[in-house]
Formats: structure tokens, C-alpha cells, sequence
């Protein structure tokens, strides 16, 4: 045995218990009471918790758009990971056009994070305007270990219906999963061409820009769709009560209808915009109000919604702040390095989530969907020894000064916590200790999903 971690509490998908867990190469090796290990290095962790790594399943690290780069890449964006709790990230992999093969894209994003990840990762396809209708080369990125696809309802790389139809159907046939950023593409562009035809351009306006029955009847489309295909389907950061109704409705009737929200869309509202710093919340979709806030805690406790992951997009204040609309202003914010703690915070201490559930949102539930389970996404032995020390007593303020992101700001500013990860290990190596990273650029290895 090389380590044993004594006197915590193991929290898993299932159940708490005290008990110790015992770590050999790689691996979980034991769990149970008063294990003994001659030869391992023994940490006491008593009074805290042990909890499988999280798994951030949607992540945007080194994403280029247009001219611009997103200020985390791989190396900072798996760094803060690790500083966060985060053992695991699913990042996309996504054709520069149309005319770029799957494969190439898939490739040419693995030889990218090879070198520089310094936490496990995955990756969703994003498959663009007709290349839906190529089976085989959905069947090649499935055999390389790239088990979920992503497609959009909206922006530039938007699919048809249509085309939505076909993939789910050919997903169904490889067992591979579909994900959807759902937005009604007209009623975005109706709502954007009026709100420029007022002169009401400033970034203030983006919720109106983007309103929640857009996300609404898209979510309703593309669970149609689902149904029709008799496919699965998952729906990525889910902002609205309508869509998170939606999806519990199709639930209650038997459909594999599955739900992602975010940090941002359970915690803060569309007030935002009002105030100076705008842009720094601007994000697709945009957030809501309390309403929504309050619903979408209320569907994740009742498991209605099975994930809550980040979509970590990072650009620094001085990319923001060179937008001077809200359809010009680069979209997406930071998140993966305060998902568990707030997470815990605001979701465990205030009665949304007991700590099972909290571990299967973050952990097991995403590990499961992607196909990285049981390797990812739980303590059982012969799971991958990635495991989280969180200290349920530690007091923090986040503030941007202490977090890793190259953004250098987060939207949860001044947040107050009680409870906050003490150490991470990946692989039963130690990455991080006490606000301290020690891992290393390249450790990171990209874990295949399996169908
Ligand atoms: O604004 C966001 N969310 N940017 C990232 C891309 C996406 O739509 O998920
Ligand atoms: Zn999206
Ligand atoms: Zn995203």
C-alpha cells in the first residue's frame, strides 16, 4: 500500500461512512474501518470528507473564437482544476469547418492537451452542419473513446432540426450520447434585430437579448426529437424553470432525458446586468432570476436534472471590455475551480443536496453519462485513486486573488464558504495541498469513454 487516508468520511454516490481508504499506485486499493498499510504514507484526515475527484463535464479550455483565445488554456484551465477539487474535465473537440474531417478535429485536440493537462480528461464531439450524415466517421471518433456528441440550436455551427433528428438517430445506433445547447435560433435573432432596431445595444440588454422562452422551446424541440428517434439526450447548462419543467416532464413519462446547469444559473440572477461590470457576466444563455434559481435547485435535489458542471469559458477583463454590445462582447465565464465549494456551500449547507447527492451531481452522474465509469466517479477498489480531501470547517471569502483562473476575475466575488477542498490527489498522486498546486504540466491523461 502506498497511502492511507484515516479517520475520515467517505462520502460516495450511496452513502457517508467513517472509514479509511487505502491507495495503491494508481489506484483505490481498500475501503473500510481502521485499515492498517505498512510501508504507506499515512495522512490523518480526521473531520474531513473523502469524496471521489469531481468531474467538470463541460469545460471550454483554449478555445479560439474568431480572433480571440479564451484567457484559461489547458495547462491553466486543468491547474485550477486541480486547485478546485477537480480530478476530471470533458472539454469539446470541434471542427474549425464544415470541411474539417471529425477525426482531424479529435486528433488535433488531443495532441493540444497532451502535453499541458495536468488533470484527467475527456472529450464531447461538436459535429457541425452536415457532417451529421457520415456515420462512419461518428462511428471513428466512438471508437477513439469520444462517446457524447455536441450540437447547437444557435450560432454559426447551429444543426436543423432536421439534422438533429438524424444524428440522434445514428447516436442511438453507436450508443453514444447527443448534448444540446438548446436557444431557438429565431427567436434570438428576432429579439436581437429588435433590440438593435431601438438602439438598445449595450451589454446591459443581453438577457433581453436571449429571453427564457427561447431556451424553452428549444429544450421542448429537441426532447421531441429524442422521443421520436428513441434516443437519450442530454441538455447542457440548462438556465430556466420552463426547460428544467420540460425535461422532468419527459422524465416522468420514461424518456432518458438528462440535464446539466451551472454555478451561475443556481446562484445569480439577471440583476447583473444592470450594474458596471456587465460584460463580465455575460454568458449564453444569459442568467435569470431568483425564480429560476430557486426551480432549478428544487430539480436537482429532486434528480430531475443529474449534473451540475461549469461550462468554464474564460476571458480576461480586458477581453470583455473591449465589447461594446451584447452581441460583440466575448460570452462565457470562469467556473471550475469554485464548483464543489459553492456546490457544497450553497447546495449541501443550505438543504438542496445531501453529500450523496452532491457526489453524484459532480462526480458519479457525469462519469456514468460520458462512459468514464467506474474508473471516474467513484472510491470502489479498482477505481482510479482520484480523490478530493474537503474540509467541511474552512472559512473562505472568494475572492479572484486567491482562485488560479487567467481570467482574473469571478463572478462569485466576495461569496462567503464554509467548506473548501484541502487536497486533491490524481491517480494517487498529490496535485494539490492546502492552496498549494504541485502538479505537473503532461500528468494529465485522456481517459477513453466506453459505450
Ligand atoms: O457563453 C458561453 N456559454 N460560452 C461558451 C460556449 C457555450 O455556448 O457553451
Ligand atoms: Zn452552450
Ligand atoms: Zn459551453
Amino acid at each position: 500500500m502506498d497511502l492511507l487516508l484515516k479517520g475520515g468520511w467517505v462520502v460516495t454516490a450511496e452513502r457517508v461512512e467513517q472509514a479509511d481508504v487505502a491507495i495503491k499506485g494508481e489506484k483505490i486499493a481498500a475501503v473500510g474501518a481502521d485499515l492498517t498499510a505498512e510501508g504507506a504514507v499515512v495522512r490523518d484526515v480526521t473531520g474531513k470528507y473523502i469524496m471521489p475527484g469531481a468531474i467538470d463535464a463541460h469545460v471550454h479550455y483554449q478555445m479560439p473564437i474568431g480572433e480571440l483565445m479564451t484567457a484559461d488554456d489547458w495547462f491553466t484551465g486543468t491547474r485550477l482544476a486541480a486547485c478546485g477539487g477537480v480530478t476530471t474535465v470533458i472539454d469539446y473537440a470541434e471542427p474549425a469547418s464544415p470541411a474539417e474531417s471529425l477525426t482531424a478535429s479529435l486528433n488535433k485536440r488531443l495532441d493540444e492537451a497532451r502535453e499541458q493537462a495536468c488533470v484527467d480528461y475527456g472529450l464531447h464531439q461538436v459535429v457541425l452542419p452536415g457532417q451529421e450524415e457520415d456515420e462512419a466517421e461518428l462511428k471513428a471518433v466512438v471508437d477513439k473513446g469520444v462517446t457524447s456528441f455536441k450540437v447547437f440550436t444557435t450560432y454559426a455551427q447551429r444543426l436543423s432540426l432536421a439534422a438533429i433528428g438524424r444524428l440522434l438517430k445514428i447516436a442511438r445506433r453507436l450508443g453514444a450520447l447527443v448534448t444540446v445547447h438548446c436557444e431557438d435560433h429565431e427567436i434570438v435573432t428576432a429579439k436581437r434585430e429588435e433590440l438593435i432596431a431601438a438602439g438598445r445595444t449595450d451589454p446591459a440588454y443581453h438577457a433581453l437579448s436571449r429571453p427564457a422562452t427561447a431556451e424553452v422551446k428549444a429544450i421542448q424541440d429537441v426532447i421531441a426529437l429524442a422521443g421520436e428517434a428513441g434516443a437519450p439526450v442530454y441538455i447542457v447548462h440548462v438556465s430556466t424553470m420552463g426547460g428544467a419543467e420540460a425535461i422532468a416532464a419527459a422524465r416522468s413519462k420514461g424518456q432518458q432525458v438528462y440535464g446539466e446547469t451551472c454555478p451561475h444559473y443556481l446562484l445569480l440572477t439577471g440583476d447583473k446586468y444592470a450594474g458596471p461590470d456587465s460584460r463580465l457576466y455575460l454568458m449564453c444563455p444569459p442568467l435569470r432570476t431568483a425564480a429560476d434559481n430557486e426551480s432549478l435547485w428544487r430539480h436537482l435535489a429532486a434528480g430531475a436534472l443529474q449534473v451540475v458542471a461549469t461550462d468554464h469559458c474564460s476571458y480576461s477583463r480586458e477581453q470583455k471590455a473591449a465589447g461594446t454590445a451584447f452581441y460583440n462582447t466575448p460570452s462565457g465565464v470562469p467556473g471550475t475551480e469554485t464548483l464543489l465549494p459553492l456546490l457544497y456551500s450553497f447546495g449541501v449547507r443550505n438543504g438542496w443536496l445531501t453529500l450523496p447527492q452532491l457526489v453524484r451531481v459532480l462526480s458519479t452522474n457525469p462519469a456514468r453519462l460520458f462512459g468514464l465509469y467506474p474508473r471516474k466517479g467513484s472510491l470502489r477498489p479498482g477505481s482510479d485513486a482520484d480523490v478530493v480531501i474537503f474540509d467541511p470547517r474552512r472559512q473562505i471569502t472568494l475572492t479572484a486573488a486567491n482562485l488560479h483562473s487567467a481570467a482574473g476575475y469571478t463572478v462569485f466575488e466576495g461569496f462567503n464558504l464554509l467548506g473548501y477542498p484541502e487536497a486533491t490527489y490524481l491517480r494517487g498522486r498529490l496535485i494539490y495541498d492546502h492552496g498549494r498546486f504541485l502538479g505537473q504540466a503532461g500528468q494529465g491523461r485522456f481517459i477513453p469513454g466506453r459505450v
